[in-house]
């Protein structure tokens, strides 16, 4: 299993404070990484921290708003001024809602937008301009969703368009950066329980269509994402660059 490992490298998981973001700098630090998490409620970071330093790892809370491009620039300066770098970039943080489009606020729909898609570029580009500095590569995830290539009955266009523009975020800096070694993948989740899903999935209609919409016919478990999360940060993917890796149950299988 050694080239999943990722001891000596330092991981920024935005998003951390809750949900798959809380999970994934636990299994990065699991994995030997010391782990920077950023999300806005600090006190959830504080907590995620502390699971992150029991695995025995170094771990740097940074509260961060990442709609706001300077502090997606000081995030990444807390890594490589605290930690010594910046190898690893889970772009995790997001937000959802469903509702029919034709009654949709623009506004509503503007802000999704730019939490999903302008963050994560915002996010992508200040740890870019790092690892391109530090000239020793890295790897960028980015956590898209299944629903970047697939619908269910919810109706979410807004979020839908947003995951799928992380997808040609994706491949166009996987291109310019793979001169420097920096490979760029997304992960794209089906439904998983999280404080997003929770109200949808508690809700009986909205369980059966995520249910209906999936072929192994279930939600995924948290632990379902570690293989394919380490894979993209780790060197067992160095070949690995520009592509989606669906964990979805089959929902986007075409
Ligand atoms: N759960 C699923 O089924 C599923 C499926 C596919 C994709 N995803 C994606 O996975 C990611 C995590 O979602 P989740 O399901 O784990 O939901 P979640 O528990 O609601 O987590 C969302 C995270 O994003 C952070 N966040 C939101 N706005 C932010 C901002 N402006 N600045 C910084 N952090 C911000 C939140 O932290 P604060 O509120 O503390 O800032 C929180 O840590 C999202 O990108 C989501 O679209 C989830």
């Amino acid at each position: 299993m050694t080239p999943f490992r990722l001891d000596g490298r330092v991981a920024v998981v935005t998003g951390a404070s809750s949900g798959l973001g809380a999970h994934f700098a636990a299994v990065l630090a699991r994995a030997g990484a010391d782990v920077v998490v950023a999300a806005r409620r600090s006190d959830m970071l504080a907590a995620v921290a502390a699971a992150v330093e029991a695995e025995g790892r170094r771990c740097l809370a940074v509260p961060t708003d990442v709609t706001d491009a300077a502090q997606c620039d000081a995030l990444i300066d807390a890594a490589v001024d605290g930690l010594g770098g910046v190898h690893v970039l889970v772009n995790n943080a997001g937000t959802g809602y469903g509702g029919r489009s034709e009654r949709d606020d623009p506004a509503r729909a503007a802000r999704l937008l730019e939490v999903n898609l302008l963050a994560a570029y915002q996010m992508a580009a200040a740890a870019g301009r790092a690892m391109i500095a530090a000239e020793a590569g890295g790897s960028i995830v980015t956590i898209s969703s299944a629903l970047a290539l697939a619908t269910t009955d919810v109706p979410q266009a807004a979020y839908s368009a947003s995951k799928a523009g992380l997808l040609g975020m994706t491949r166009d800096l996987a291109r310019q950066w793979a001169r420097h070694g920096i490979r760029v993948n997304a992960l794209a989740p089906g439904f998983f329980a999280s404080e997003m899903t929770a109200p949808l999935l508690a809700h009986e209609r909205g369980a059966a269509s995520v249910h209906a919409a999936t072929p192994l016919g279930r939600v995924g478990r948290l632990d379902e994402l570690d293989g394919p999360l380490l894979l993209l940060a780790s060197d067992a993917g160095s070949y690995i660059t520009g592509s989606t890796l669906t964990v979805d149950g089959g929902m986007a299988m075409h």
